[in-house]
């Protein structure tokens, strides 16, 4: 093990220095880059040192203890802390990128041990670098061509929230608008060769040797490595660090949902860009008062029910997947916030209908016809238990007949068994430990099945397997459990979805004929539940 972690220190300096060299040759900022990336080489080694230290920690504390009993569950829960909190503090020391791995490792209830999940989603979606005021008065300067007191008519000195990659203002313009002004911090740009050559050693080479570990021994937590090495692709494409892209992708995401979802379209808002006042570093736009999306009581106070809430997002997400193909894929906690529609007063039961506001555009992808059309039907077969439907457009997604099953599990996180069950209630999870320790269980037993799996998926149903466990996390706090309505929600608009795709061939009579027969099915569906809740309750 140390002479693995060893050989893991002497790569991360090499490939620290070789990228360091080339990120200063090719910068156009050389003096902020060497300062940048002398601290390359420490932070490699510090990712070794604390990915040795956690590897040494479940092996020391762990041995001798008998798999099961009390002494080792108790030893077990403590050295997951233990772990947590250190790859939580190397996460803030090495900031950026390890930013977001930590916000994702956050997302993976049910699949990494709930200590993990706990202590990152306290810590990672709120405590986020901070860069001084001197560095954002200079990057104003650079960008707008004048300092903050000069360009605006207020600044707030003090950021009102900080996020991995840049940090966010309130301000007033000129002619009294508020505006939230997100400057990227000062290391954003300039150091992304670095991190493409780094994620790119940490995501695949060292994981593999973690991976090796792992196998050994059976208590350390696993996750999915490949997704994280995706996404850590899809950061360096410079993409999300162009605030301009950004800026476009949200005037897309709007713009789709009133052609192709109209009747969404008004629950559906992006803040307003002032393109005058945005670069590709710093980016001004429609300041937001809102709630943050998991903030219940602050939901509750508007006058809003979660519930409605997380039908909503549901409903969002479903149309951008299956009917747009361009979707938002970090819709973490902290990218989304609600309202209540503006237009919509409070009815008679005190219930008014939310609108879902959508942040940081910065991280979208694509779906080609096919695989969006493959994925709808594949969803449309898991809400419906429909075996034959998931095989056929699981192997078509290339997950292949041998891992079909366990691609459906992946996707509903729920057991094969469960997921073809025809009773109306086939998805309920009841989110309890049995359930939870059930879905690790699954986690650490098909490991290797889950990584083949992973390597064979195409990189866009990764990143939906991502955008898909964000979701359950925000469903997960909305609801404070999971809920069926979220499935008929998916499978109701994963069917339309299919539907429109024939419209062509069978014109429209049939496929509203086809609507109608889901329509029943669903209906079929709450009534059949209704009468389980009620034989359950008696
Ligand atoms: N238009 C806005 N109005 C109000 N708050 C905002 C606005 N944009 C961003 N924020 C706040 O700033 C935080 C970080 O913004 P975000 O765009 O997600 O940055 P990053 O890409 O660095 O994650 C958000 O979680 C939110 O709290
Ligand atoms: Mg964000």
């Amino acid at each position: 093990m140390w002479r693995a972690a060893g050989k893991l220190s002497v790569g991360a300096a090499v490939l620290g220095g070789g990228a360091t060299a080339v990120a200063i040759a090719t910068s156009d900022d050389p003096s902020t880059n060497f300062k940048i990336c002398t601290i390359v080489p420490l932070r490699l080694l510090r990712d070794a040192l604390t990915v040795a230290t956690i590897v040494g920690d479940y092996q020391y504390s762990l041995w001798n203890l008998k798999e099961g009993s009390i002494e080792w569950s108790k030893a077990k829960h403590e050295v997951h802390k233990r772990s947590a909190h250190r790859l939580q503090d190397l996460c803030f020391r090495n900031g950026g990128i390890y930013i977001k791995l930590g916000q994702h490792i956050s997302q993976l209830e049910y699949v990494v041990p709930e200590e993990y999940v706990q202590i990152m989603r306290v810590s990672m979606l709120k405590r986020c670098p901070v860069s001084s005021y001197d560095q954002v008065h200079n990057v104003v300067i650079k960008e707008l061509g004048g300092p903050p007191e000069k360009i605006f008519a207020e600044f707030d000195p003090n950021p009102l929230a900080s996020a991995s990659l840049a940090q966010v203002h309130a301000a007033r313009t000129h002619d009294g608008q508020k505006v939230a002004v997100k400057v990227q911090h000062i290391f954003g740009g300039s150091i992304l060769l670095i991190l493409h050559v780094k994620m790119a050693f940490l995501c695949n080479l060292d994981c593999g040797w973690l991976m090796k570990f792992v196998k050994v021994h059976p208590s350390i937590p696993r996750t999915n490595f490949s997704d994280g090495s995706e996404e850590c692709q899809l950061l360096s494409t410079t993409v999300e660090l162009d605030f301009l892209f950004e800026a476009r992708n949200s005037v897309k995401c709007l713009d789709n949902f009133r052609r192709l979802s109209p009747r969404t379209a008004q629950s559906i808002y992006a803040p307003k860009v002032y393109w005058n006042l945005s670069t590709t570093r710093l980016l001004t736009m429609e300041f937001m008062d809102a709630a943050e999306i998991t903030d219940v009581t602050a939901i509750r106070s508007l006058g809003l029910e979660p519930v409605d809430v997380s039908k909503l997002v549901t409903r969002a997400f479903a149309e951008m997947i299956f009917k747009h193909g361009f979707v938002h894929c970090d819709p973490h906690a902290a990218n989304m916030m609600v309202r209540p529609l503006p237009s919509n007063k409070w009815n008679i039961f005190g219930r008014r209908k939310p609108q879902l506001i959508l942040l940081d555009h910065g991280l979208y992808r694509e779906l080609d016809f096919s695989t969006r059309t493959n994925y709808a039907a594949l969803w449309k077969g898991l809400v419906f238990a429909d075996a034959n439907a998931i095989k056929e457009n699981s192997i078509k997604l290339g997950a292949g007949e041998d891992l079909c099953a366990l691609f459906a599990g992946v996707l509903t996180m729920r057991p094969w068994k469960k997921v073809i069950d025809p009773s109306a209630d086939h998805l309920v999870l009841e989110g309890n430990d049995g359930d939870r320790s059930e879905l690790q269980m699954y986690a650490s037993l098909y490991f290797p099945q889950i990584s083949e799996l992973l390597r064979r998926l195409p990189r866009v149903i990764l990143l939906m397997l991502k955008t898909n466990d964000c979701l359950r996390a925000v469903n997960h706090v909305l609801l404070q459990g999971s809920s069926l309505e979220t499935f008929f929600i998916v499978g109701r608009i994963a069917s339309e979805a299919v539907a429109d795709t024939k419209r062509s061939i069978w014109g429209s009579l049939c496929i509203w004929l086809e609507m109608v027969l889901l329509e029943a099915r669903i209906l079929g569906l709450r009534v059949a539940l209704q009468f389980y809740s009620l034989r359950r309750a008696i």
